[in-house]
């Protein structure tokens, strides 16, 4: 913490900081206390060098089943990133693909370096996005261009999402994390009551119809786990060869 910000790093480069059902408990149970303390005004969250987050973590979901994803709450638990009523800036290096693009859009606001890449590659292992993606993608950077990247699974480099209207400001590599600093000290400098109203109301606007559309998507997502074709495609990356889809 420096001033009244707070940086959370997600910090599991092993696996590109894929994001496990454990790491999004740490990371919501870390923004919860961040939202509850009071020195705190503004979050950065960041990830490494190569990866800001690779997606959810495949392997720990391979072997899932509607039913598990609904009861465990797998995804629903990372709206609770969304709900922090402090301004979150996501500072993103690496790759952001999958949930780590979702938990990125999370965010208020995305600043990115030049090595940063963003893509929904979820239809490449048989599935669709499921945090978020087919919604607040489509919201940032229209229809037709989210339709391109979620089903192609292609990716796009910083520049790319900045001229999409995805990332506000691209930076060198070694500037990122201080010109974060340097925007979450100008939020936190101004009148907090007015910063919360003013999330919640640009947040309102964005989400008061997105709402039935997300719903509808985990659900696609849940039932994409009762297909031949996620197991393939999960099972066919863990073990590094290419899938075999059968379409059923
Ligand atoms: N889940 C689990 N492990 C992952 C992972 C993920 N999403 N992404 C990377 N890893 C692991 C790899 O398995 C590998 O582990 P091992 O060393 O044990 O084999 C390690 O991280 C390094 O990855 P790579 O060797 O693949 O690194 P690379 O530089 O060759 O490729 C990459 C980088 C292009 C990002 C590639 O890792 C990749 O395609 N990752 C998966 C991206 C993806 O499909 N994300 C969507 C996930 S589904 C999702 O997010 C659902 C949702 O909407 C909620």
């Amino acid at each position: 913490m420096r001033g009244a910000v707070a940086t959370l790093t997600l910090n599991r480069p092993k696996a590109l900081n894929a994001l496990s059902p454990e790491l999004m408990d740490e990371l919501v149970a870390a923004i919860a206390r961040c939202d509850a303390d009071e020195s705190i005004r503004v979050l950065i969250l960041t990830g490494g060098p190569k990866a800001f987050a690779a997606g959810a973590d495949i392997k720990a979901m391979s072997q899932s089943t509607p039913m598990k994803m609904l009861t465990s709450e797998i995804i629903a638990k990372w709206d609770r990133v969304r709900d922090c009523r402090k301004p979150i800036i996501a500072a993103v290096s690496g790759y952001a693909l999958g949930g780590g693009c979702e938990l990125a859009m999370m965010c208020d606001i995305i600043i990115a370096s030049d090595t940063a890449k963003f893509g929904q590659p979820e239809i490449t292992i048989g599935v669709i996005p499921g945090a978020g993606g087919t919604q607040r993608l489509t919201r940032a950077i229209g229809p037709y261009r989210a339709m391109e990247l979620i089903l192609t699974g292609d990716m796009i480099s910083a520049q790319e999402a900045a001229s999409y209207g995805l990332v506000s400001r691209v930076y060198p590599a070694d500037e990122l994390m201080a010109a974060a600093q340097a925007m979450a000290e100008k939020i936190a400098a101004r009148p907090p009551l007015a910063v919360r109203m003013a999330k919640d109301a640009v947040r309102y606007a964005a989400e008061t119809t997105v709402r039935e559309g997300l719903e509808i998507e985990k659900r696609n997502f849940y039932l994409l786990f009762d297909t031949y074709d996620q197991k393939e495609g999960m099972a066919a990356f863990a073990e590094k060869r290419k899938p075999e889809f059968r379409g059923e």
